[in-house]
């Protein structure tokens, strides 16, 4: 693996190495990009087959599932089927590494996502999710958390029933809906407290795998910066991010074994 890797970008991680073991409080973001690798399409690419006619306001919405709440139930049905069998790769391994390793030093490390995906989780992290989660259900009514099939029920060759009756709620009859933060809505409130503290206090704000363009996950780099973090970003492509001190361009899975192992030597 390290052959592939520049001479250039193997300083850029040994620099890194160095910021985030000489410090005490690290917050990291990740985003699509890191649970790219175990398969699972980031935002960016292209939807495809069933949904390519559709856009984000048919989908993720309040109002897309007050107009067509079996529309917006199949596309999250279908989202399961997509993850239900994906597995952590390399870059949620090495996190969950270093977590493990910061438990017995005097470091602090926040680990937050804006996925709903739980591969941080299978791969062993205590993590806080800004946007939800695709395996839990609530109300849309009166917002009771509401138990859905099990994640072993889900197939990805399984077809989609976009006549499948939706799940009422037992408590008010409001149709259940899943767990998670659609455009025009806030963010739950206790996660997000937990994301602006750790970015607010950390002294390294570590960026994976996220473009950077969804607020107000997005601010959260600037928030850091604002007061006195250093910010890295691993991507493999640019983003509007302009207050990066060190850039490592290159997949997650790539760069997060070679920098926790760098690391955990130092
Ligand atoms: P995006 O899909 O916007 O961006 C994914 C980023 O990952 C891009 O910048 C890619 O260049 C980068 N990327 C791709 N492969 C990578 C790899 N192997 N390693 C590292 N980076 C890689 O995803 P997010 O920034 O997470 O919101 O999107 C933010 C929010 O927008 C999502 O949480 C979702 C979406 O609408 C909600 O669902 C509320």
């Amino acid at each position: 693996m390290l052959a592939e890797l520049s001479p250039a970008l193997i300083a850029e991680v040994e620099l890194a190495a160095k910021l985030l073991t000489s410090k005490q409080h690290i917050c990291i973001l990740t985003g699509a990009g890191i649970s790219a690798e175990s398969g699972i399409p980031t935002f960016r690419d292209k939807q495809t087959g069933l949904w390519e006619n559709y856009g984000v306001e048919d989908l993720a919405t309040p109002e897309a599932f007050t107009r067509d709440p079996k529309l917006v139930w199949s596309w999250y049905q279908w989202r399961r089927q997509l993850v239900a069998d994906k597995k952590p790769n390399p870059a949620h391994v090495a996190l969950a590494q270093w977590q493990y390793h910061t438990q017995s030093s005097n470091q602090s490390l926040t680990l937050i996502t804006q996925n709903v995906d739980d591969l941080h989780e299978q791969a062993g992290s205590m993590v806080t999710h800004l946007h939800g989660n695709l395996w839990h259900n609530r109300c849309s009514q009166c917002e009771t958390a509401c138990q859905g099939q099990s994640r072993a029920s889900y197939h990805s060759e399984d077809t989609i029933n976009f006549d499948d009756t939706l799940m009422t709620c037992p408590h008010c009859g409001g149709y259940i809906r899943p767990d998670i933060v659609w455009f025009g809505e806030a963010l739950p409130v206790q996660a997000w407290q937990t994301a602006e503290d750790a970015a607010a206090n950390c002294e390294v704000f570590l960026s994976i795998g996220t473009s950077s363009l969804v607020y107000p996950a997005a601010g959260l780099a600037q928030l850091a910066k604002q007061n006195g973090a250093k910010i890295i970003e691993i991507n493999p492509n640019p983003t509007p991010n302009t207050i990066v001190d060190i850039t490592l361009a290159e997949k997650a899975g790539v760069i997060m074994p070679l920098l926790i192992q760098k690391i955990t030597a130092l």
